[in-house]
């Protein structure tokens, strides 16, 4: 499937462009990170093992993974100073709003001592962004809660580690239950890349400029908190809310073909087949609703209801809508415990990994040039200034 076109550099210069990193069939509904299909990775994999092999290309060997996670695991604080920033936002602030400065103002703790032209620096940059942007992501939520900021807790590992930093309270002990832990883990392997997807290009212009990794993530983040992208699982769960009970599903979907409203979490620019991940995401629902007793979740029946609907309906089937990543990933994330405000952060934190992987394989490339998308004029033809007597 791959070399199935050609294209002129002088064409890849300026908007597409070549990567190694992701494939995704959208007739047939296939995504490989590395050649991997996601279906393996989210049932055998984690993420940490999965952010290794977005980075470098191969699956970790043991020795590998114990190095990297050890690396990762490190460098989890921020410094202290960046906690600071906080104080500047409301309490009511959306956390995607602090997401974007905090992770912003990374650069002015990490950016002087970096040469993005080094890949021995690119390597921390890349670690450092991992390390701590689950902290950062929790700290957001803390924020907004009115509640201390918990330190990580380093020998947790990394997904149970940020269940931790956004729960734990000093006044009771605090578990991460290992059910949530591995369907957070496995949430955000699903997130982790999707080739070039609004906010991956976002970064990947923003860095072919050679602006620093950390402002080019925050880049990133901002580009991903629309509805039309990872915004769209926070206006799921909105658009359930509204419908309310499947007695309402037929006027829902009356105003869905009027086009007064979308159908959120339905449709994908790439994907005319059902996006892989809604899949696992669906069972993962059921798993964790299941374990928590909660399979009659009336926002999961409705879903299930929307869902049904939706594919036996001629409008969406000729549209080839199908349900996307975001379409049952607020319901589980609900279930785990994580507010409606903080679904796009999820998505932010599981995703820097691809981000910053794209950047790393754009910069790395010594050809590289900076990105400038061409366009096509439509405005007036040549005309001779009018002074503003004579108009
Ligand atoms: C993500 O790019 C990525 O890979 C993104 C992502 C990633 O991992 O990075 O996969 C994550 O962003 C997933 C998408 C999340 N967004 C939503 O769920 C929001 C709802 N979806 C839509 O806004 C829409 O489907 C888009 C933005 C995702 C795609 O828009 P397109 O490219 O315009 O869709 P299309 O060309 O396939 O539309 C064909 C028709 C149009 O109607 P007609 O003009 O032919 O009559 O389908 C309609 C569209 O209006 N349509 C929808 C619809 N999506 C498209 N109608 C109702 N509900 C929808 N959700």
């Amino acid at each position: 499937k791959t070399g199935m076109f050609t294209f002129d550099p002088g064409f890849l210069a300026t908007s597409a462009c070549e990567s190694k990193i992701t494939f995704i069939d959208g007739d047939e509904g296939q995504l490989y990170y590395r050649g991997y299909p996601i279906e393996q990775l989210a049932k055998e994999s984690d993420y940490l093992e999965t952010c290794y092999l977005l980075i470098y290309g191969e699956l970790p060997t043991r020795a590998q993974r114990e190095e990297f996670e050890h690396t990762v695991m490190k460098h989890t604080m921020v410094h202290d100073q960046l906690t600071r920033f906080f104080n500047g936002f409301r309490r009511d602030a959306h956390p995607m709003a602090m997401m974007v400065g905090v992770t912003g103002a990374l650069s002015a703790f990490y950016q002087d001592s970096l040469d993005i032209n080094n890949a021995e620096h690119r390597k921390v940059a890349i670690y450092r962004l991992i390390s701590k942007i689950p902290t950062i992501a929790a700290m957001c939520y803390r924020y907004t809660q009115g509640l201390p900021f918990n330190y990580p807790k380093n020998d947790l590992g990394y997904t149970a580690n940020f269940l931790h930093m956004m729960f734990a309270t000093p006044c009771e002990p605090y578990e991460p239950n290992p059910v949530l832990v591995r369907a957070l883990d496995r949430i955000f392997t699903l997130h982790a890349d999707h080739e070039q997807n609004a906010s991956t290009s976002t970064v990947r212009l923003a860095g072919s400029s050679g602006a620093n990794p950390f402002a080019c993530i925050a880049a990133g983040i901002a580009c991903l908190w629309g509805p039309s992208h990872g915004g769209a699982n926070e206006a799921v769960l909105k658009m359930l809310d509204e419908i309310g009970s499947v007695d309402n599903v037929p006027a829902f979907m009356e105003g869905v073909k009027a086009k007064t409203h979308k159908l959120m979490g339905f449709g994908h620019r790439v994907y005319k087949n059902m996006d892989p991940r809604a899949a696992i995401m669906r069972e993962t629902c059921y798993e964790v609703l299941k374990e928590l007793g909660l399979e009659n979740d009336p926002k999961l029946k409705l879903a299930m209801a929307l869902e049904k609907i939706a594919l036996e309906d001629s409008y969406f089937i000729e549209r080839k809508l199908y349900p996307n990543v975001d379409f049952y990933s607020g319901i589980v994330l609900t279930a785990l415990g994580i507010p409606v405000s903080m679904f796009t952060v999820i998505f932010a934190l599981a995703r820097t990994v691809g981000w910053i992987s794209h950047w790393n394989e754009m910069i790395s490339d010594p050809g590289m040039k900076i990105g400038r998308p061409r366009q096509l004029y439509t405005g007036s033809p040549r005309r001779d200034y009018v002074p503003s007597g004579d108009r």
